[in-house]
């Protein structure tokens, strides 16, 4: 069942979405050869609560930590550990919190300083896409169409999309219907109305799309273990189209620029 959200519940879960934010854009000031990753796991935690939300993903099914730190051929759910970050790896950090009950979702990719041009284009790509999936998130679309968006992006620069996660509905629950996949034909799937609230997640990568859960049954990582890169908004569908909801208050009206370009 999808729930449809009103425009005051729309603005509770845009409270939760710019702590997330805020917290990412932190974490990114953070990222440098040498850092643990349980360090950035601490700082997460710690930042949410000082902004009045509780992580969101800590002890959901399990979930040991309340970010996820996932290294270039892990594609998500990557476990914050004593590991540290080297020159040239590529991590994708995901966080969710909750406010009152409202829930926000986002992640976002990060090189660890140089990195290869084609790391870059990966993380260049994976943003991109998300933006292609975006414009096609208006009223009278299907959901599929978001899906088929993403892939004709990511698939015309060689790359694959990961096909066994996928995007979700989000809002009084950290994962709502309807599912969100970043492959598919158009025109399938749940129409598009406004109200609904959707994680728009595209999770891609430089070889093959082959997924490999690793014995912490958690790290998503590649079966071939080529470089992954992921990217994810919270967004909310309204008549006037998609609104990014995980973004800081003074990045809207930029954000909202470039939607309006990619539109
Ligand atoms: N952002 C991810 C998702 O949407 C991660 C949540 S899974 C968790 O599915 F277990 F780590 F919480
Ligand atoms: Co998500």
């Amino acid at each position: 069942m999808i729930i449809y959200k009103s425009a005051e519940e729309i603005e509770q879960i845009r409270r939760s979405n710019r702590v997330v934010a805020q917290v990412l854009s932190e974490l990114r000031d953070m990222i440098q050869p040498g850092v643990e990753t349980l360090e950035l796991n601490r700082y997460a935690e710690k930042r949410a609560r000082e902004l009045g939300a509780i992580p969101a993903f800590k002890g959901y099914r399990g979930y040991p930590a309340s970010l996820c730190t996932s290294i270039n051929e892990e594609i998500v759910h990557g476990i914050p550990s004593k590991r540290t970050l080297r020159a040239g790896d590529i991590i994708s950090l995901d966080f969710g919190a909750v406010i009152d009950g409202f829930y926000g979702d986002a992640a976002v990719t990060f090189a660890v300083g140089d990195i290869t041009p084609t790391a870059r284009k990966l993380i260049s790509v994976v943003e991109e896409s998300f933006y292609k999936g975006l414009e096609k998130a208006v009223p009278g679309n299907r959901i599929s169409d978001i899906s088929a968006a993403v892939q004709t992006y990511v698939e015309s620069f060689g790359f694959a999309v990961i096909r066994s996660f996928v995007g979700h509905g989000i809002g009084f629950s950290l994962h709502e219907e309807p599912q969100v996949p970043n492959f598919g034909e158009p025109g399938h799937g749940p129409k598009i109305k406004p109200g609904m609230v959707l994680a728009v997640e595209p999770m891609i990568s430089i070889g093959d799309w082959d997924v490999e859960i690793l014995t912490d049954n958690w790290t998503a990582v590649t079966k071939d273990r080529s470089l992954s890169a992921h990217y994810e908004h919270t967004i909310a569908v309204t008549a006037k189209g998609p609104e990014i909801l995980s973004q800081r208050a003074e990045d809207e009206d930029v954000v909202r620029t470039k939607e309006f370009v990619h539109a």
